[in-house]
C-alpha cells in the first residue's frame, strides 16, 4: 500500500493477476500508472473502488477462471454500484467487446498495449459512460520509462521485449500481445540499477522468445553481458528462449559467469518432427536433441526445464510416443505439461480440426506427467550430497523456522535456519546449502557453517 503524502486520492485500486510472469510485470506497470494518477493500491477487493483482473488467454481454462471470478465479484458491484471492474491483459485483447455481451459485472476491457489510458478510461466511466473498451495493439509500446512497482522480496521480473512474431499454430500470444519489439538496453540497465538499490538480488528477464531480442545491434547475450558488467545484480535468470536459434555465445557467457544462473527453460512442445512442423516450431526432434546436448556440453550443471503439449490436432499414438521418448532422452528437471486447447483465431483453429478426443488427451497427459515426475525425482536425487550457493528468497510456507530459495540451476530448496535472531534477516543472503533429501519437486538441505 502506498500513500502519497499531501495529495488527494482519486480512489483505491485492487489488481489481481493471472497467467504468466509477463502479466505479473504488467500488473506492476498498471499499479505504477495508477499511483501516478493518485490512486492508492489496496490488497483486498472489498476495500477498493476499482478492481482490475489482469488476465490470460493461453488455454480455455484461463478464460473459464475469469468468468467465474467476475461472477463472484458481482456482490461487490451490487453493494457499490460506482465500483469499476475492468478486465485487462490477454483475455481482454482476445475477446474485446464481446466480453460485455455476457451479463457480467464489467465496465472496462483494456488490452496489454493500452494501460497508459487507464486513468482516463476510468474518468469516462465515472462520468457515466458504459462498457468502455480499448484493445488497439501497438508496434512500439514498451512502457520503457515506466518503473513498475516492485511487489515483494529479493526477486523481480523485467520484461525486455513484448509481443511475438513466431505464430506457432496453437498459440494465441501473437494475437494478444502483438508484434515483437525489444526495449532499449539502457532503460533495462536503469531499471535494474533501481531494483538493486531497492534490495533486489535476482532478476528474471522476460520475453516470449528472448533469443530474438534485438535493439540497435545489441542481442540477448549482449544485453545480459551489459547487465552483468554495469549493474550489481547478484543473479540473472531468463525465460524463454526458442530452441530454433539458441546462440553459442549465450552458453559461453553462462559457463563463464556465476551470476548468470545455469537454468534454461527450453520449450519442447512435442518430440515428433511432423507434429513440430504442424505447430510451426521450426525445429525437428533431432535438432532439439542437438541443442539440449550442446547446452549440456557447455554448461554441465544446467537445470533444463520445458513446456509440452499433448493431443495437438492429428497427433497419433506413435507421434505421442516420440514425445515420451524425447522426454526420456533429454531428462528435463521439470516440465509444464498441457492438453492442447483450441484458441480462437490461431492457424490451428482455422486449419486443423481439434480431433484428439478429450479422454485420449487426458490419458496422454497423465502418462507424460508420471514419466516426468519419475525423471524429476531421479534428477533431484542425484543432487543429494552436493552443496549449492542458495539465495534465500523467503521463509518456507509451512514453517517460519525454515527458509527457501533456488539452487543456481533453479531447483526449489527448503532448509532450516538457525533460531537465533529474526528469521526474516536471512532473506536476501546467499548461503551454502548441502542437499540431504529430495522429492520430485523440492530439495531439502542444511546450511553449512
Ligand atoms: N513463448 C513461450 C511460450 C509461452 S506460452 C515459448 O514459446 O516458449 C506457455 C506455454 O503454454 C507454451 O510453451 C505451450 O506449451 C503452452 N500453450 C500455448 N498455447 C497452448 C494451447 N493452445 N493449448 C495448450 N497449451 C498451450
Ligand atoms: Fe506462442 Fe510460439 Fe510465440 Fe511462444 S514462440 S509465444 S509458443 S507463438
Ligand atoms: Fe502470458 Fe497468458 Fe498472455 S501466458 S502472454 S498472460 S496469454
Amino acid at each position: 500500500m502506498s500513500v502519497l503524502e499531501g495529495s488527494v486520492k482519486t480512489g483505491k485500486v485492487y489488481v489481481e493477476t493471472y497467467g504468466c510472469q509477463m502479466n505479473e510485470y504488467d500488473s506492476g506497470i498498471v499499479t505504477s500508472l495508477m499511483q501516478g494518477a493518485q490512486f492508492e493500491t489496496v490488497s483486498n477487493p472489498e476495500d477498493s473502488d476499482v478492481i482490475f483482473l489482469n488476465t490470460c488467454a493461453i488455454r480455455e481454462n484461463a478464460h473459464a477462471k475469469i468468468y467465474g471470478r467476475l461472477q463472484s465479484l458481482g456482490y461487490l458491484k451490487k453493494r457499490n454500484p460506482s465500483l469499476v471492474i475492468g478486465v485487462l491483459g490477454c483475455m481482454a485483447q482476445n475477446l474485446g467487446e464481446d466480453l460485455f455481451h455476457q451479463e457480467l459485472p464489467l465496465d472496462l476491457v483494456v488490452g496489454p498495449d493500452n494501460y497508459r489510458t487507464l486513468p482516463d478510461l476510468i474518468s469516462r466511466i465515472r462520468n457515466g459512460e458504459k462498457s468502455v473498451s480499448l484493445t488497439r495493439l501497438s508496434k512500439i509500446e514498451t512502457y520503457d520509462e515506466i518503473e513498475p512497482r516492485v511487489v515483494n522480496g529479493v526477486q523481480a521480473f523485467v520484461t525486455i521485449m513484448r509481443g511475438c512474431n513466431n505464430f506457432c499454430t496453437f498459440c494465441v500470444v501473437p494475437y494478444t500481445r502483438g508484434r515483437e519489439r525489444s526495449r532499449d538496453p539502457l532503460s533495462i540497465v536503469r531499471e535494474t540499477r533501481d531494483l538493486v538499490s531497492q534490495g533486489i538480488k535476482q532478476l528474471t528477464l522476460l520475453g516470449q522468445n528472448v533469443n530474438s531480442y534485438s535493439h540497435e545491434g545489441t542481442d540477448f547475450a549482449g544485453l545480459t553481458r551489459m547487465l552483468l558488467e554495469e549493474t550489481e545484480i547478484e543473479r540473472i535468470r531468463f525465460t524463454s528462449p526458442h530452441p530454433k536459434d539458441f546462440p553459442l555465445h549465450l552458453l559461453e557467457l553462462m559457463a563463464e559467469n556465476p551470476r548468470f544462473c545455469p537454468n534454461i527453460h527450453l520449450p519442447l512442445q512435442s518430440g515428433n518432427t511432423k507434429v513440430l512442423s504442424d505447430m510451426k516450431r521450426s525445429y525437428s526432434r533431432e535438432e532439439f536433441l542437438e541443442v539440449a546436448k550442446r547446452i549440456r556440453s557447455y554448461v554441465p550443471d544446467v537445470g533444463l526445464t520445458t513446456d509440452i503439449i499433448v493431443g495437438f490436432p492429428g497427433e497419433t499414438e506413435e507421434e505421442y510416443e516420440d514425445t515420451l521418448e524425447t522426454v526420456r532422452s533429454v531428462g528435463f528437471d521439470m516440465a509444464f505439461m498441457f492438453k492442447y486447447s483450441e484458441r480462437e483465431g490461431t492457424v490451428a483453429q482455422r486449419r486443423l480440426p481439434d480431433d484428439v478426443p478429450e479422454e485420449v488427451k487426458s490419458e496422454r497427459l497423465t502418462k507424460l506427467v508420471d514419466l516426468q515426475t519419475a525423471i524429476s525425482l531421479e534428477r533431484n536425487r542425484a543432487r543429494i550430497g552436493k552443496t549449492f550457493p542458495i539465495l534465500v528468497e523467503g521463509l518456507s510456507k509451512k514453517s517460519v523456522e525454515e527458509a527457501c530459495g533456488r539452487t543456481p540451476c533453479g531447483r526449489m530448496t527448503v532448509f532450516p535456519i538457525p533460531k537465533e535472531g529474526e528469521a526474516s534477516s536471512w532473506i536476501g543472503r546467499t548461503v551454502p546449502v548441502e542437499i540431504l533429501s529430495a522429492t520430485s519437486a523440492t530439495l531439502r538441505g542444511r546450511i553449512l557453517a
